[in-house]
């Protein structure tokens, strides 16, 4: 079966705060972008990658590229993304092209997942999974909380509703992994949303739960961490040293 894999990298890295594009961010001398196309072709999953870029951008187009150029034996384009992260993920969709089986959808923020993991996606599809997601247990405490009232605002604005049951609870990674027709069917049950509603699809698989469809969940990797803020920059650092030999 042919594996497509879209890598999604248009954000602004808000979050980040380093003025550029977070894809463009440098960790351990090369752009954040760099090292997830590495982690994915390393992984030797995919016959096709689409990288959603910021519209405009010409650094990371440059960048995918040279990494075309480096690997002939895998098709490596670019498409603008969009406002929302699954705006982007359905342009990186229709830059995939048709001919394709099976679809990994992976954040570029997740720069350091190991190879291992995507391989594990693709083996459960492969094994004739429909949606596939890499999960870790989750190990803080979870409680949900409510507004404060009355007097007791003057106290904490908030209070503690309810504790959840840990040991249900999985944090969900990627690359998220999907047969590919499903994908596409579910990304046109979105065509109509606006930019707001968007903004509410954190990830493909949540589309799938609301299309009936089972999810698959295969061990993910503390590795795989989303780079969102400057701790989790300084972590990613850390953890590129320690990998050197
Ligand atoms: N993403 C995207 N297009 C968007 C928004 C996000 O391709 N319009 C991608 C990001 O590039 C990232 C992944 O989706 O690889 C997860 O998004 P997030 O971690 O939120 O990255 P940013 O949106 O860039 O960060 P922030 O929310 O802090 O601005
Ligand atoms: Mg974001």
């Amino acid at each position: 079966a042919s594996v497509g894999v879209i890598v999604v990298a248009a954000g602004s890295g808000t979050r980040l705060g380093y003025g550029l594009p977070k894809a463009q961010v440098p960790l351990a001398g090369e752009p954040i972008l760099a090292h997830a196309l590495r982690g994915v072709l390393a992984a030797g999953v995919a016959a096709r990658i689409c990288v959603a870029v910021p519209a405009g951008d010409t650094v990371l187009r440059k960048l995918c590229a040279g990494f075309a150029a480096q690997h002939p034996d895998v098709v490596i384009s670019t498409v603008d993304g969009g406002a929302s992260r699954a705006a982007s993920v359905a342009a990186a969709l229709r830059g995939l092209g048709d001919g394709v089986d099976a679809v990994l959808v992976h954040d570029a923020a997740r720069a350091l997942t190991p190879p291992e993991v995507f391989q594990r996606v693709a083996a459960a599809l492969a094994a004739g999974a429909r949606a596939v997601v890499p999960a870790v247990a989750v190990v803080d405490t979870i409680k949900t909380a409510r507004p404060s009232t009355g007097a007791e605002a003057d106290i904490a604005p908030e209070k503690v509703a309810a504790t959840v049951d840990r040991a249900h609870l999985r944090a969900v990674q990627t690359p998220q992994g999907f047969d590919a027709a499903a994908l596409a069917r579910a990304h046109e049950s979105l065509a109509g949303l606006g930019p707001g509603e968007a903004d509410g699809i954190t990830d493909e698989a949540l589309l799938m739960e609301r299309g009936g469809v089972d999810v698959m969940l295969v061990p993910g990797s503390a590795q795989a961490l989303k780079i969102t803020t400057q701790l989790d920059l300084a972590v990613a650092e850390a953890l590129l040293a320690a990998r050197q030999p």
